[in-house]
């Protein structure tokens, strides 16, 4: 195992300066003359604001990010999204809206009557769109978890206007990883409230080309293949009377309205795609934590779902507070060896059942040795098949081929490796042979990585893989864009800058 004992993964937790213009980069190696457009990244880039500090990874204000790439030449932007969590927080000097793991206490200038009154004009939801950005026809959006979401200008980085998703679906939250057909449809999943505060999950479909009508609290991502919608419930759930009685109260935020469920383990809910309809079969498995899926295909009566877990009950983002990420590196480890464990699985979920077969294992594919077994109760028990494991190593942000692979039958993904929770690799998983290939260079900090395929590409893993890495101990130029060979994760070239670059979560390539 690799360790990091000069502890340069903090830098990814720093405040940085937005930029007035795009600078160059320094080129090492070549780049492809194919690569033309931009990598788009979110990621939090103010992690205080004057001597107030946020409390947790989700919680530093939205930095969007763009590397450019044109004829072999590279430059770099950034700036910060204009929600009104930042602009608001920037006029008054202080944290206004309440974060995930942050609360902003009320305005001391305020009287406890005025108080009393912003109370029962109900509650701020922040906007702060940190985690994600995703085109919507000819529109760029970046989002969070919640129902406002912001659009941008992907050229000049420019916020446009906040969306609230409640005005065109009744919805309270989305997740921050919608799927994108390849005609442009974009399908989401949203919460919203059911009867007697229980929560019901909205399935939104917005059509190409209806700009403005898009999209909008504990979500993960979600499966879509071209006849299913796959959905995972998992036991960390927002106790919504929890969260509408405690959010009056002083102190309180969203990872206090938090609950995890010890016994109803993870339920897994099959949709028909077209008619929108729940198929009546109760998939249950043992408890895990699931923030991406993987990839989600079916195959002669079976849908097989890829998944990037972390096993038990209790929730990740426990472990996710900055206090916590920025701690000496024997200290992140002991906290991480507490932490669910990460494992990369494939579930396979039988479309059809036969009450006959009660007792039985119902998967017949020859390739996986994931079963589902059918119980007396009529509910289908499942076991996965082990994709990726390693002793607190994760293969996380995973991505695919998406454009020509995403709900179909697939080879390869690239993943982040987690080091209890520091990203310090970068890996190809072939999901069929479980085969891997890996860069890792010492005291570097990568980020998700993005697959491009080249355009004549004629094998699914033709192409270049993105990420950002800092590795801020190797003098002016701390961060540099990292291009890999898809084929076999070696470097191709690296545009270097002389600026840091926090973490940043998700993001996309626009071809030029
Ligand atoms: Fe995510």
């Amino acid at each position: 195992m690799v360790e990091h004992p000069a502890g340069g993964y903090k830098k990814l937790f720093e405040t940085v300066e937005e930029l007035s213009s795009p600078v160059t980069a320094h080129v090492t190696g070549r780049i492809p003359t194919w690569l033309r457009g931009s990598l788009l990244r979110c990621g939090p880039g103010l992690f205080e604001v004057g001597a107030e500090p946020f409390y947790h990874l989700f919680d530093g204000q939205a930095l969007l990010h763009k590397f450019d790439f044109k004829e072999g030449h590279v430059t770099y932007h950034r700036r910060f999204v204009r929600t009104d969590a930042y602009v608001r927080a920037m006029t008054e000097k202080r944290i206004v809206i309440t974060e995930f793991g942050t609360y902003a206490y009320p305005d001391p200038c305020k009287n406890i009557f005025s108080r009393f009154f912003s109370y029962f004009k109900g509650v701020e939801v922040t906007d702060n769109a940190l985690v994600n950005v995703y085109p919507v026809g000819e529109d760029y959006y970046a989002c969070t978890e919640t129902n406002f979401i912001t659009k941008i200008n992907p050229d000049t980085l420019e916020t446009i206007k906040q969306v609230d998703l409640c005005k065109y679906v009744s919805v309270n939250g989305a997740t921050a990883h919608p799927h994108v057909e390849n005609d442009g449809t974009v399908y989401n999943i949203g919460n919203c409230f059911g009867k007697n505060f229980s929560l019901a999950y909205n399935i939104i479909r917005i059509p190409p080309l209806q700009a403005g009508q898009s999209a909008c609290l504990q979500m993960s991502s979600f499966g879509l293949t071209p006849n299913y919608i796959v959905f995972v419930e998992t036991p960390v759930k927002i106790n919504l009377l929890k969260f509408l009685s405690s959010w009056s109260l002083w102190g309180a935020n969203y990872m206090d309205c938090f609950e995890s469920n010890e016994t109803m383990g993870v339920w897994l809910h099959v949709a028909e795609k077209k008619k929108g309809r729940l198929l009546n079969i109760k998939y249950r498995t043992s408890a895990f934590n699931l923030f991406h899926h993987i990839n989600t295909f079916e195959d002669n009566g079976f849908l097989i779902v890829d998944l990037c877990t972390w096993k038990g009950f209790e929730f990740v983002y426990n472990y996710l507070y900055l206090a916590n990420l920025r701690a000496n590196w024997d200290e992140v480890k002991k906290q991480a060896e507490k932490a669910p464990q990460p494992e990369a699985r494939r579930y396979v979920l039988p479309l059809r059942i036969d009450k006959a077969d009660t007792g039985k294992n119902l998967v017949t594919l020859p390739y996986t040795t994931a079963t589902a077994t059918l119980r007396s109760d009529e509910t289908v028990w499942l076991e996965p098949e082990v994709i990726f494991s390693g002793p607190r190593h994760a293969f996380e942000f995973p991505q695919i081929n998406y454009k020509k692979y995403g709900g179909k039958p697939y080879t390869y993904t690239y993943g982040l490796g987690l080091n209890h929770f520091v990203p310090d690799r970068l890996c190809k998983l072939n999901v069929k042979t479980k085969e891997t290939w890996v860069w890792q260079e010492p005291d570097s900090y990568p980020s998700e990585p993005i697959f491009v395929s080249h355009p004549d590409a004629l094998e699914e893993d033709d192409g270049v893989v993105l990420s950002i890495v800092i590795s801020p101990g190797s003098g002016p130029k701390p961060a540099y864009l990292l291009i890999l060979n898809a084929k076999d994760m070696s470097e191709v070239a690296r545009a270097e800058v002389e600026v840091n670059i926090p973490v940043t979560f998700h993001g996309l390539f626009k071809r030029a």
